[in-house]
């Protein structure tokens, strides 16, 4: 008999992965809720992680950029401005969030002058990156959705045992 289709690893992987970072951004945008230690931490954690992700994956970014930008196809465009402005969102919010730290950049002897500015595109880039990832969650709605229920799926008692139960009651 034909074992069930399983998910690649990689698929689940990726869900996982992505889930992870879902679950850091939305802790990172709650400093009242994790405090301002744990708020920078994981905030430099999430800023390194999404900046090494795209550095190590550079080469597929310039090779499909110049693809996309000479054949037109909307929503692989779409996606790839979406996935351009997060990176650039994302490297904003770490850099305002370093300016107006209050205790990493103390813990190497550093005190920047307090300016508002900075406070405030933190916030706002912060705000712009909850809209990012929402509109980015919604593009790949289909993706996530069919992962999902793989994964949880596949956690499930197989149906084997159930056809093999059919198949002697016929022989009965
Ligand atoms: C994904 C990364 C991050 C997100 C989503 C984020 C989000 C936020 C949000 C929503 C606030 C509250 C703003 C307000 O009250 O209007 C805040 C405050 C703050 N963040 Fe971040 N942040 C991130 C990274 C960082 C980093 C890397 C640092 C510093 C190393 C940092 C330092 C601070 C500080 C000091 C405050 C308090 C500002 C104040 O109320 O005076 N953040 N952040």
């Amino acid at each position: 008999m034909k074992s069930p289709k399983r998910q690649p690893i990689t698929a689940r992987a990726n869900l996982l992965i992505d889930l992870l970072i879902f679950v850091g951004f939305l802790l990172a945008t709650a400093p009242r809720f994790t405090g301002i230690a744990i708020h920078e931490w994981l905030g430099i954690a999430f800023g390194a992680a999404i900046i090494t992700h795209l550095l190590i994956h550079w080469q597929w970014i310039i090779a499909v950029g110049k693809k996309l930008f000479s054949r037109a196809h909307a929503p692989a465009r779409l996606n790839y401005i979406l996935n351009l402005l997060l990176f650039i969102d994302v490297t904003l919010i770490t850099f305002t969030g370093i300016m107006i730290s209050e205790v990493v950049l103390p813990l190497f002897g550093l005190r920047l002058a307090h300016a508002p500015i900075w406070t405030r595109l933190h916030s706002l880039t912060s705000d712009a990156g909850v809209i990012l990832i929402g509109l980015h969650i919604a593009l790949h709605w289909s993706w996530i959705v069919k992962t999902a229920t793989r994964l949880f799926t596949s956690f499930l008692p197989k149906p084997k045992a159930h056809a093999e139960m059919n198949t002697q009651e016929v022989a009965q």
